[in-house]
């Protein structure tokens, strides 16, 4: 039987650690967070917490710290199931079959999926190795046309880690605003940025939808706490019906989790940042010395997507399987396998090494 919604599962969840077991990897560089965190060291009171059904926009002082960074106001974000869901109810939201959509590729797998399952019709913003995987505006200006409902970005990049600079931003949100179309820009990695990042898309214009959440720079995947800002009041009017009739409201428990780490984030960030500085360091040294690789420096997050020089794929990952070090193929972005992601924030300093070892054994074979 023929479905409506052309649901089917993504490579990257298929073979991603958690379903594979984390436990049978010994040398986990296909992860996109920070190492993630036991409860126990968060050393949260949630004593006298109040399981009830709460404040369907979220969580209300948590949803003000959020909207402090990007200058607007609480009622102008919405907590969400981890980005993921708030990318889902954008798009939803947003577009219906057949609508024309411009989605950077390549790009972390919902963000092309969802317009995918729903018969959108998807202009791919293609972003290349040769061009140090910068957006083309150019490009966008060839795709763009009266008709185009939506122009999706990510910044910092996964699977590249490159970042957007604000000019850039602006230019594509110029762009948008000339045919009425919405930005949606995924900023699930701006506070891991090695710079001072361009500020928040939402913040520059009423037709720009920002997302985050705090399971890639916290380590805390797990809570599935996520949000969106918007200042298009409309919009966010339906943004809310969609996660009503989804979730009601958020858990209360994940919320209240993420509120007192947010509350606590100086500390947070400078840990994050010291560990990134510090692995990314070792990356970079090791893809100095290879022959066999070749990539673009990311500028932000914790991935790099590095392409094989004149090496079988198929040979390579047997060979790195035979290491225990697993990275993400470049078939999870529906890319060449000869690219992969390499995630460096994820483990400690000696996995990482021990992780690039595997790597340049698998490269020597
Ligand atoms: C760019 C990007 N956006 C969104 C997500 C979804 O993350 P979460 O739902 O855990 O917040 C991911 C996860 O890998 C991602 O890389």
């Amino acid at each position: 039987m023929l479905l409506p919604m052309n649901y089917r599962r993504m490579p990257i969840e298929i073979e991603s650690p958690e379903q594979l077991g984390y436990s049978s990897i010994r040398y986990n560089l296909a992860e996109s967070s920070v190492t993630d965190v036991i409860w126990d060291d968060l050393n949260l009171d949630l004593r006298g917490l109040v399981l009830q059904y709460g404040d369907h926009l979220g969580h209300p002082q948590l949803r003000a710290l959020l909207a402090q960074d990007a200058n607007l106001g609480a009622d102008q974000v919405l907590l969400t199931v981890g980005a993921a869901s708030a990318l889902f109810m954008v798009h939803t939201a947003l577009l219906k079959a057949n609508d024309e959509c411009i989605i950077t590729f390549p790009n972390y797998g919902t963000n092309l999926e969802t317009p995918l399952a729903m018969g959108c019709n998807i202009k791919r913003l293609e972003l290349r190795f040769e061009d140090e995987w910068r957006l083309d505006l150019h490009k966008l200006e060839a795709l763009v046309t009266a008709n185009t409902k939506l122009i999706s970005l990510t910044t910092p990049h996964n699977p590249t880690g490159t970042v957007l600079t604000q000019a850039e931003i602006e230019a594509v949100i110029a762009i948008a605003t000339r045919v009425n179309a919405f930005v949606l820009v995924d900023e699930t990695y701006r506070e891991m940025s090695f710079t001072t990042p361009p500020p928040i898309a939402a913040s520059l214009a009423n037709n720009v939808i920002s997302v985050s959440s705090v399971s890639k720079t916290y380590g805390l995947p797990g809570i599935r706490l996520g949000w969106l800002m918007t200042q298009n009041t409309v919009l966010l009017e339906k943004l809310l019906a969609a996660k009503e009739q989804i979730f009601i409201g958020g858990s209360v428990l994940d919320e209240e989790v993420a509120f007192q780490v947010l509350a606590k984030r100086k500390t947070f960030l400078e840990k994050t940042t010291t560990h990134i500085t510090t692995n990314f360091a070792v990356v970079k040294e090791f893809m100095q010395q290879q022959n066999n690789l070749e990539w673009v420096e990311p500028a932000g997050g914790v991935v790099c997507f590095p392409r094989l020089k004149n090496l079988e794929p198929a040979a390579f990952y047997q060979a790195l399987q035979d290491t225990g070090t697993y990275v993400g193929r470049g078939g999870w972005f529906d890319m060449p396998d000869t690219y992969f992601r390499l995630g460096f924030g994820w483990t400690n300093l000696e996995t990482l090494q021990g992780g690039l070892a595997g790597i340049t054994t698998a490269l020597r074979r």
